[in-house]
């Protein structure tokens, strides 16, 4: 009885993704779900869930004892929720309906980049384009093209030869918007802002940002489905809905590659790591580009993303073994989370990745640190710990720029402390 309405349920949706005009996806009536995941036997059963009901993990099945978010289409509540009883999985509902917060945290005024809205990449773009030209100590590049031929921007600012630089990673994963609105903001305070001590961090460090790594992604996520991280490249796989896209580029940096991640094997699914390390057009743009400054130049490499309230250090692809200063980054992560807590009293707890979240290889923190040797290289998870999660109501966006921007302060002065910069 189930079946035909769900495949009823599946061809309207292929109709829909394939309908000219791209029609966006529709999620009325999608529930998100919050599991603690208390038992190995019950993670294993999550794991196979998928199998009779449709289901949407937001978050990578790692270790027991945490809370996995997941989405549920309106057909299968009843199901689901009969399946985590048998289980004896404890659950909540922290969303009813999926599309209410899409719609909440959606684009608003598009004419003019601010941080009280999500943006649109033209708008995004243009406002790097007018920095640009305004100032000319800021120099912006074009360091390639994305697989659908997209430019993929980077701005330097530098005000003082002999400085050492910071670089500020954003949006490889395509549904992080707060990503993006992040890195922007930041880049714009250190342009534009009257505190004498972020115009001290904009005269003695250079800063190279790449605000959007993954352009076609991020379209995709405005146009077609809010719901993708990875790239858009066809990558040579199919199931039976036909072929798979994209690879998570987050995963596939050339350090300790493929060696742990839920689900980075399945081309078909959001964590897909890539046949082999390196494939992306996307990220060996963004690695010439990192890899074209003399060594010792960048000090610090901060890659942006959500959710969570996590400072994570190297290593990702270990919970056994540690970097040489592992010590020392704890420190300076500590300085970021005390600061930022000050603002609005959001935590930020901090660790290496592999103990704090999971075990994951192939990210753009290690490959800084264990292949370009940069001394202190973090990914920064950003608002919130899961209330909205991907879908951050962009009445936040300033609040977390405010309190990303104390944190990032009270990290470089400690860094300097620290001799990161020497
Ligand atoms: C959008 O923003 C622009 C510039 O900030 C403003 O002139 C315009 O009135 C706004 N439009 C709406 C519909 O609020
Ligand atoms: C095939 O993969 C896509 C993602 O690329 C997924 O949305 C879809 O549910 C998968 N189909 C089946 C039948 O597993
Ligand atoms: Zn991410």
């Amino acid at each position: 009885m189930k079946l035909p309405i769900l495949l009823i349920a599946l061809v309207a949706m292929v109709a829909a993704k394939s309908a000219p005009g791209r029609m966006a996806a529709r999620y009325d009536h999608f529930r998100i779900y919050q599991l603690t995941i208390e038992t190995n036997l019950q993670m294993e059963e999550l794991k196979k869930i998928h199998e009779h009901i449709s289901i949407h993990f937001l978050n990578e099945l790692g270790a027991i004892g945490h809370k996995y978010n997941v989405i549920v289409g309106p057909l299968f509540h009843r199901a689901l929720e009969k399946t985590l009883k048998f289980l004896d999985i404890v659950f909540e509902v922290i969303v009813d309906d999926l599309q209410k917060l899409i719609d909440d945290s959606a684009v608003g005024n598009d004419s003019k980049m601010e941080w009280e809205t999500y943006h649109s990449l033209d708008t995004i773009y243009e406002w790097i384009d007018q920095e640009c030209a305004a100032h000319d100590y800021l120099e912006c590049k074009v360091i390639g093209q994305s697989y659908e031929g997209r430019d993929i921007k980077s701005i330097r600012l530098s005000k003082r030869p002999g400085n050492k630089a910071i670089f500020l990673e954003g949006n490889i994963h395509a549904m992080e918007w707060i990503s993006s609105a992040t890195v922007t903001f930041l880049l714009n305070q250190l342009i534009n802002s009257e505190d004498p001590e972020m115009q001290r961090l904009s005269e003695e460090y250079d800063w190279i940002v790449v605000p959007m790594v993954n352009p076609d992604g991020f379209v995709y996520t405005h146009e077609v489905e809010r719901l993708w991280r990875k790239n858009r490249r066809p990558n040579g796989y199919r199931n039976e809905s036909g072929d798979c896209f994209g690879i998570d580029m987050n995963r596939n940096f050339d350090y300790h590659w493929g060696g742990a991640g839920w689900n980075i094997d399945e081309p078909c699914d959001h964590w897909f790591g890539g046949e082999k390390p390196n494939t992306e057009v996307e990220i060996i743009s963004l690695q010439n580009f990192v890899s074209s400054f003399e060594d010792g130049y960048i000090r610090s490499y901060m890659a942006y993303h959500a959710y969570g309230q996590y400072v994570l250090l190297p290593y990702g692809h270990s919970n056994t073994e540690f970097p040489p200063n592992y010590e020392q980054m704890k420190r300076i992560a500590a300085a970021f989370s005390d600061a930022a807590a000050d603002v609005y009293g959001s935590t930020f707890t901090y660790g290496a990745s592999g103990l704090l979240n999971y075990v994951v290889s192939g990210a753009a923190k290690d490959w800084a640190y264990g292949v370009k040797n940069i001394p202190f290289t973090c990914t920064v998870e950003l608002r919130d710990k899961g209330t909205f999660g991907f879908f951050l109501p962009s009445n936040q966006i300033t609040e977390v720029g405010l309190e990303v921007t104390a944190g990032l302060k009270a990290l470089v002065n400690k860094a300097a402390e620290e001799g990161i910069f020497d």
